[in-house]
This record gives structure tokens, C-alpha cells and sequence, in this order.
């Protein structure tokens, strides 16, 4: 009934929000880093970024000259892949032992999330891996070295989220979370200039990523009136920009909406949580190597259309949760009445028009679907299904 009232505007308003970073927004914004850390007395910095994407970008001589003219000096850590427990605790060690005072996290997803784990070891002893949730007993205090984030696909929302993904791919593999309000960064900087450079397939998945991000969180369990209207925004932003970006990457302004979505879907998730699709893409990223958002975009569709249907079926209970999916499909679609059949179509569209690739492509086969299915849970998802039906939509995706 809650849902219902809030669609109507007259819940009572019970709900708790978690921070957000100080925000810098818009094309040449990178510029004003150096002048950030200058104002608050930082010389030295650890500089976390990817290994080519960011030796070889355009960005890089300007944004260094920058820093110098500001004062400010780095040491930098280039790191490809996703954050390995090992590869944070020796970046840990190597900065502890150093002037360095505060961490910038400039690239994808992973090196910002690598960051944000590195700032926060700095102020805890032992392993990563000690305070991993589901991993390690240990717990975060929230102590942290200053941290500024600086994503160069708009994606993961890593910039804006309380939590920073650690895995270890392979035979007992995981793929789990450190997390703590204290995680979230102290400035976002969301500058497109930086995601221009991206190849289509990689703003592709990012952006499947963020979308999905926000249709989850939009139609959660644990969503509240603030983060409802943070995710409109954001489907409102993704559905625009997304095919755009994928067509013409040097659409700044188009770049400029997918980085705010993307930024948005990591605000609404904190709260709000995500759903099945985001509880299918842990074991499935921990299994093998396979990028975050290509697990996102292939299992959007079927995922989709399986908790409708499951919502259908759970009569009054589920009507509220539909009320939001088609809202999301009337955001998505531009036009009014959008059904939810048209929600799974446009989905599936972009999946087809994306060239995201199936499952399948990463070596998964039936068999190894069916253990995932079972590790897979359901998160902050309304629509109750069955480990049967989770089955049937990583099938889907193969
Ligand atoms: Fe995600």
C-alpha cells in the first residue's frame, strides 16, 4: 500500500539517504582538480588510472601540466582488470610509505573503485580481503585518506556509491563489496572530454550498465520518493543519450546526459539497492572474465520481462511495482501509455543494435548457468521468482 500511496503523493515520508560527493559537472571541469587539491593543502597525491586508455588519451599532457601548475605532484599506479584483494593491499603498502596525502581514481569503474579501496586500507591494518562483506570479519571504521573520483565511462556510478567491488576471478572466485557511507568520495568530477575517447562497445555496456542501475533501484523494494525521482531523471537522461552516444561518440552533449545518468544510478542505488539482474551478474563476474556491463545489457531484456510477469502474478502485491515499470517504459519509450511490452522490445532492441554479446561468447555454457542460478539472489527485487526461473533467464542469455 505504501508504494500505491507514494504514486499517489501521500505516503508518509520515513526514509534515510546517503551522502553524496561534492559534484563538478561539465565538459573542461578535469581543470579544476589541481586548484581542489591545492585549496586544502595537498602537494602529493596517488594517481590511480587505467594502463593504455590513459598513457595514450589526449587528456593526459594537459591534465599533468595542470596538476604541476597547481603544485601538485603524483605518483602514479596504472591498473587493468577488475581490483584483486592483492592488488590493493600492494598499492596500500607502496602509498603508505610515501608523502602521498590524498587518492584520485581517474578511469573506468575499476580504477575507480580500486581507489576508493586504497584510501580507505590506508587508514585500516591487515587485508582488503579482512573486511570484504560475506569474505572477512573485520568491519570499516569510515576512516579514509581525501578521495576524488574521476570516471572516464559513464557506467558503474562508482563516482557516487558507498561501495567499492573487489574480485577474485576463477576456481572459488568472488566478486564482493567493501563497504561503508565513508566510501563515498569527496568530489565527482563528471567532465566528458574524458568518456570521448571510449569505443562504442565499451559505452555500450557502461551505459547498459547505468540503465540497468536505475530501472533496479527505480522499481526496488527499499526505493523511497527521493530516490524515485533521481531515477526518472536518470532513465529520463539514459534514454536519450544512450543509443546517441553509441552512434556518435563525439557528441559531447550527449556524453555529458550518459555521465549524469550514470551518476545518478550510483546515488539511487545506495539506497534503494539493486535487483535480480545485478544478483546474477556477482557469481557470473566471478566465474569469468567478462565485463560488468555485458552481463548488465544481455540479461536486461529477459530479466525484465520474467518480473513482470512474476509481479503479475502476485496480484495486489505486485500492482504498485508495475505502476512503476510502466512509468519507466512511458521514460524510456518518449511516449505516452508506454506498455510493458514495449519495455522488454526496447531492451532487446538495444541488446540487438549494441552487438552485446551473449553469454555464451565468454565460454559459459548451460551447465555452469545452472550453479549460477542457484548463487544468484534476487536482491531488492519486488518480483519473487524461483531459482527455475532465474535459470531460464540466464538461458535466455546465453
Ligand atoms: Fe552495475
Amino acid at each position: 500500500m505504501g508504494l500505491l500511496r507514494r504514486i499517489l503523493g501521500n505516503e508518509t515520508l520515513d526514509f534515510d539517504f546517503l551522502p553524496s560527493p561534492r559534484l563538478y559537472m561539465g565538459a573542461g571541469r578535469l581543470q579544476r582538480l589541481g586548484d581542489y587539491l591545492e585549496s586544502r593543502g595537498i602537494r602529493r597525491i596517488a594517481l590511480i588510472t587505467g594502463g593504455a586508455s590513459y598513457s595514450q588519451s589526449d587528456y593526459r599532457e594537459g591534465f599533468e601540466g595542470g596538476l604541476s601548475e597547481s603544485g601538485v605532484s603524483f605518483l602514479r599506479f596504472a591498473v587493468s582488470g577488475e581490483p584483486a584483494p592483492d592488488k590493493v593491499d600492494s598499492i596500500r603498502d607502496e602509498v603508505q610509505n610515501s608523502d602521498v596525502q590524498a587518492v584520485v581514481g581517474l578511469g573506468g569503474g575499476s580504477v575507480i573503485d580500486t581507489a576508493k579501496a586504497v584510501s580507505t586500507m590506508l587508514r585500516h591494518e591487515g587485508s582488503v580481503r579482512d573486511y570484504l562483506e560475506g569474505v572477512g570479519e573485520r568491519r570499516l571504521s569510515g576512516s579514509r585518506y581525501p578521495l576524488v573520483a574521476v570516471p572516464t565511462t559513464a557506467g558503474t556510478g562508482s563516482e557516487a556509491t558507498s561501495n567499492a567491488v573487489i574480485s577474485e576471478v576463477g576456481e572459488g572466485g568472488y566478486k564482493k563489496s567493501l563497504r561503508h557511507p565513508g566510501l563515498v568520495p569527496d568530489l565527482a568530477i563528471l567532465d566528458p572530454e574524458l568518456t570521448r575517447g571510449c569505443p562504442a562497445e565499451l559505452s555500450s555496456a557502461a551505459g547498459m550498465d547505468a540503465l540497468t542501475q536505475l530501472l533496479e533501484a527505480y522499481v526496488s523494494k527499499n526505493s523511497n520518493p527521493m530516490s524515485d525521482l533521481l531515477a526518472e531523471e536518470g532513465l529520463k537522461r539514459a534514454g536519450r543519450a544512450l543509443p546517441v552516444v553509441v552512434r556518435n561518440p563525439d557528441d559531447l552533449r550527449t556524453r555529458t546526459e550518459m555521465a549524469y545518468a550514470a551518476y545518478l544510478s550510483g546515488l539511487v542505488l545506495g539506497t534503494a539497492g539493486l535487483g535480480l539482474v545485478h544478483g546474477a551478474t556477482s557469481p557470473i563476474g566471478a566465474a569469468r572474465h567478462i565485463p560488468h556491463g555485458v552481463v548488465c545489457g544481455r540479461l536486461l531484456p529477459a530479466a525484465t520481462g520474467a518480473s513482470i510477469r512474476a509481479l503479475e502474478r502476485q496480484g495486489a502485491e505486485g500492482a504498485g511495482f508495475l505502476v512503476k515499470y510502466r512509468r519507466a517504459a512511458e521514460i524510456l519509450g518518449r511516449e505516452k501509455g508506454g506498455s510493458l511490452k514495449t519495455l522488454v522490445d526496447l531492451f532487446s532492441h538495444w541488446v540487438e543494435e549494441f552487438e552485446i554479446p551473449g553469454l555464451e561468447a565468454y565460454g559459459f555454457s548451460e551447465e555452469e548457468l545452472a550453479v549460477i542460478a542457484q548463487k544468484s539472489s534476487l536482491k531488492e527485487s519486488p518480483a519473487k521468482l524461483s531459482s527455475e526461473e532465474i535459470y531460464e533467464v540466464l538461458l535466455e542469455s546465453l
